[in-house]
């Protein structure tokens, strides 16, 4: 080879060598906070590809920067893609944090640091009004309501942001490049508020690893269930895929439904329910819908509202517990629609009144907002939904929510199609929470000894009878006593309510 091909072939070779050498990523981002769920606390999450320490340093703003700070740990998470990529998620816990004190953070280690970015610490007291934007569904393409809500957010119109499942679409495609990304989108909002997420379908692949190993949501589930409380609501996420993916441990429906029994039980204390009486549930799939894609909300015998008798045992669904439990209000997504529902229970509408639905509801409230925006567009409605259905939209947008105070709740939906135009509202009004909400304006009469059927129930010596297919219809003025293998009393009222009681007494029922 001559001096001058040796010299060309070197020049061709030397962009090969440098491509050889693999980067070191030691730069912070995907930079994320959440609550810890012990006030005074927030939760810094970010990612490296190399490991590092994980510090955090703040101070109050308007404070000598950075005076503080605290350290954390990281975790190796290796994607179960064919590259097998790893990453560190870092997750440091600041306490002690003064109530509704606004912090200015960076985070990271000597070996790189974040940009700089600033949060206001939750406010903790029970009279405190919290503002939520809360939506499902949002995708790392086509996310039509991102800009606005990074705009919001940053505008300070949020305490807390909830994600009701469904991420990035999907979170572990291209070896979990899609999760690293859409995480880099949401760090616009989620490194100014906290970002409190659950699980949806989307996020099942490899048993929902980058779910689990990306979030840091209170409780020791790696984010799947868990409950918080601001102001004077409390709040209540829950993975509705434990009824779809039995595969990966059917074992773990029945775990959640056990901690949301001891966690419903322990929100109904009289002592807590009194500074803390909305209780408020996410979830990703919901109960009803009136979609027309055949989801498991588009049939009666919804997994999530009933359970499944093809489990052993059979699972048990949720609409009775959170009734019983006297849920104030059920946010879901997963339909790629906003809906708004007339309080609803056992398939039918039971509003407080004709003319003021949600003042005093019989029912739960449910929303369903999964229009965010993904690749996957938004949905078709059924042209003749069920009575329940109250308003539906198939805009692009999400929702807003204040608890203003123990009585006032206010939500309304924002159609990014029209600009944030805000399409539907409502008040939801209270000056009753828990089961004894429901029956008000009724009274049952007994003819045994046992005190008022309210006191029953709180007393956890009535409970709803499970399933409300079995029992027999009766009219509105009746009197039974209906013995089954558990010697159970039931009672209906109106045509879907039923009460159960060991040891058989008589009950008279009437409508007031
Ligand atoms: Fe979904």
């Amino acid at each position: 080879m001559s001096p001058v091909h040796a010299a060309c072939a070197l020049l061709f070779a030397a962009p090969l060598m440098v491509l050889g050498v693999p980067p070191i990523w030691t730069q912070p981002e995907q930079v994320h906070l959440s609550y810890g769920g012990v006030p005074g606390t927030m939760v810094v999450t970010w990612t490296t590809f190399n490991e590092t320490e994980s510090k955090v340093e703040y101070s109050l703003l308007g404070a000598r920067l950075f005076e503080m700070s605290a350290i954390g740990h990281a975790t190796l998470f290796v994607d179960s893609g064919t590259e097998k990529r790893k990453m560190f998620i870092h997750r440091v816990t600041l306490g002690d944090l003064k109530p509704a004190a606004s912090y200015v953070y960076h985070c990271g280690s000597e070996e790189g640091w974040s940009d700089v970015f600033f949060f206001t610490a939750l406010n903790d007291s029970t009279t405190s009004s919290p503002r939520f934007a809360f939506y499902g569904d949002l995708g790392n393409e086509n996310p039509q309501s991102l800009a606005r809500l990074q705009k919001e957010t940053q505008l300070g119109m949020y305490d807390v942001i909830l994600h009701i499942g469904d991420f990035a679409y999907d979170m572990h495609e291209d070896n979990a490049r899609i999760g690293d990304e859409f995480m880099r989108q949401i760090e616009s909002i989620a490194a100014y508020v906290p970002y409190m997420t659950c699980p949806g379908n989307h996020e099942a692949t490899y048993n929902f690893s980058n779910y689990r190993n990306r979030f840091s949501m209170p409780g020791q589930t790696e984010s799947l269930w868990y409950s918080w409380n601001l102001g004077s609501a409390h709040i209540i996420s829950i993975s509705t895929e434990v009824y779809f993916y039995l595969d990966f441990g059917q074992d773990l429906l029945f775990k959640q439904y056990e901690w949301l029994e001891k966690d419903l039980e322990e929100a109904n204390k009289p002592e807590n329910r009194a500074v803390r009486p909305w209780i408020i549930t996410m979830g990703h799939r919901p109960m009803y819908c009136s979609d027309d894609d055949q989801d498991d909300c588009t049939t009666f015998e919804s997994y999530v509202r009933l359970g499944r008798n093809d489990t052993k045992p059979p699972a048990p669904g949720l609409e009775d517990l959170f009734y019983r439990y006297g849920v104030d209000v059920e946010l879901w997504a997963h339909e790629h629609t906003y809906e708004r529902l007339w309080p609803v229970y056992g398939d039918k509408a039971f509003n407080g009144s004709r003319e003021q639905p949600y003042v005093n509801p019989k029912a739960p409230v449910h929303i369903i907002t999964g229009s965010a925006g993904c690749r996957e567009k938004t949905d078709k409605f059924n042209p003749n939904p069920k009575e329940w259905s109250a308003f539906r939209s198939t805009d692009y947008g999400y929702s807003r929510m204040q608890v203003v105070n123990g009585t006032h709740l206010y939500m309304e939906q924002v159609s990014d199609d029209q600009n944030g135009k805000v399409i539907d509202s409502i008040w939801v009004v209270k000056e009753k929470h828990g089961f004894s909400a429901w029956v008000q304006s009724h009274h049952f009469v007994h003819t045994g000894d046992l005190s008022s059927s309210e006191e029953k129930v709180r007393r956890g010596i009535w409970h709803l009878f499970p399933r409300v297919n079995k029992v027999p219809s009766l009219g509105t003025n009746a009197e039974i006593c209906y013995t089954s293998q558990r010697c159970t009393l039931s009672v209906e009222e109106r045509g879907s309510i039923f009460l159960s009681s060991c040891g058989c007494s008589c009950w008279q029922h009437s409508s007031s």
